[in-house]
């Protein structure tokens, strides 16, 4: 088979690790004999260094063509003083928004071979996925600035529909059936209307999914709940700020946020796939990241976009390989043991597809 895939890398370290995932997908084209064309999209703040925005109508048009869309990151410091509408982080939320891309998928699962880099004691079974939506509440509510009783204030609404939760909570009961059958579901129904609403209609929604166990959680003692005990949690679904945050946690229960992927659908099968990591602008150009989260972005896509189950399996096979054989980048490596670049991390990835 032939799929189009448009590459956004980004910025900071998002051209290296686009590029190692890029090798892997090519690599396994040839392997089970399927033809991986890559389209390349400028977005973010290469956008803006070049076009004046960082989201240029043709980069955008590429993303809504192609059959899935491959992203690195976007960000950085130099962008930090521009207006809002011209900073970075614009392009992302960008696609996001015009592919509708509401469902956020990010598994945080702990390797057997990094169980001394998690820094949480005698870690097990840390299995758990982060189902945050992704295209409504306090992200895309209005927002602007205004004269308050205290001066000049900004505001963000966070607001949510029924049919906005009802989505993302059947996509959580579904994909908790697939796997332990339980759902966490996060919110701060205590102090938030918005939360109010969301929890009543996770709850309408689960009578439908009767095999699936639904407990709520507040979001300050699901932060403490992940640092104490993440095993307990299968399928954590929430709203888009709750999630971002929450995914950042989850990433260091499982050790490194270098190695956690994440898949952006909406009810098509098309969808962008991207590492949860940012640009990581400290260490980009160095050839020091961990292609493993966006390596893995790719092997979501194989799964989620295309259907290709075999070759996603045998991808992430080929990393969690590479990892018993002891590979490591910087930031999963022991003190005092052999560091492996993005490129080398790569290799010996490919060496064991
Ligand atoms: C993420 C990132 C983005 C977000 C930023 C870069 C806009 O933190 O994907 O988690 O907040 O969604
Ligand atoms: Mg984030």
């Amino acid at each position: 088979m032939k799929y189009n895939i448009t590459v956004i890398p980004g910025d900071g370290i998002g051209p290296e690790v686009t590029s190692a995932a890029v090798e892997t997908l090519k690599e396994i084209g040839n392997k089970f004999g399927h033809t991986f064309n890559f389209e390349y999209s400028i977005c973010g703040g290469a956008a803006y260094d070049k076009y004046g925005e960082p989201l240029p109508a043709e980069s955008l048009e590429k993303c809504l063509k192609s059959d899935s869309v491959l992203l690195g990151a976007v960000g950085g410091p130099q962008y930090d003083s521009l207006p809002y509408e011209k900073r970075p982080e614009r392009a992302l939320l960008g696609v996001r928004k015009a592919m509708g891309l509401y469902a956020n998928l990010r598994p945080a699962k702990l390797f057997d071979a990094l169980a001394n880099v998690c820094p949480l004691k005698n870690p097990k079974n840390i299995d758990m996925l982060v189902v945050r939506e992704l295209i409504g509440g306090i992200y895309f509510g209005e927002k602007g600035i205004r004269e308050g009783k205290f001066g000049r204030e900004g505001y963000d609404v966070m607001a949510y529909g029924e049919l906005e939760v009802e989505r993302i909570c059947r996509l959580a009961f579904e994909l908790a059936q697939k796997r332990r059958g339980k759902v966490s579901s996060v919110d701060k129904a205590n102090v938030l209307k918005t939360s109010g609403v969301w929890r009543k209609v996770v709850h309408d929604i689960h009578e439908d999914y009767p095999d699936v166990q639904l407990e709520d959680v507040l979001v300050d003692n699901m932060a403490m709940q992940l640092v104490r005990d993440p095993s307990q949690f299968d399928v954590i679904v929430t709203g888009n700020l709750f999630g971002d945050i929450l995914s950042d946690l989850a990433s260091q229960c499982v050790g490194s946020i270098g190695i956690l992927p994440s898949a952006s659908l909406n009810e098509t099968t098309r969808g962008l796939y991207e590492p949860i990591h940012g640009s990581a602008p400290t260490i980009a150009g160095k050839n020091i990241a961990n292609p493993i989260a966006t390596i893995l972005s790719a092997s979501m896509m194989l799964r989620y976009a295309f259907d290709l189950k075999k070759e996603a399996d045998a991808l992430d096979a080929a990393v969690e390989k590479t990892l018993n054989d002891g590979a490591r980048t910087a930031d999963l490596a022991e003190e005092g043991k052999p560091v492996l670049g993005t490129r080398e991390m790569t290799e010996a990835i490919l060496k064991n597809l």
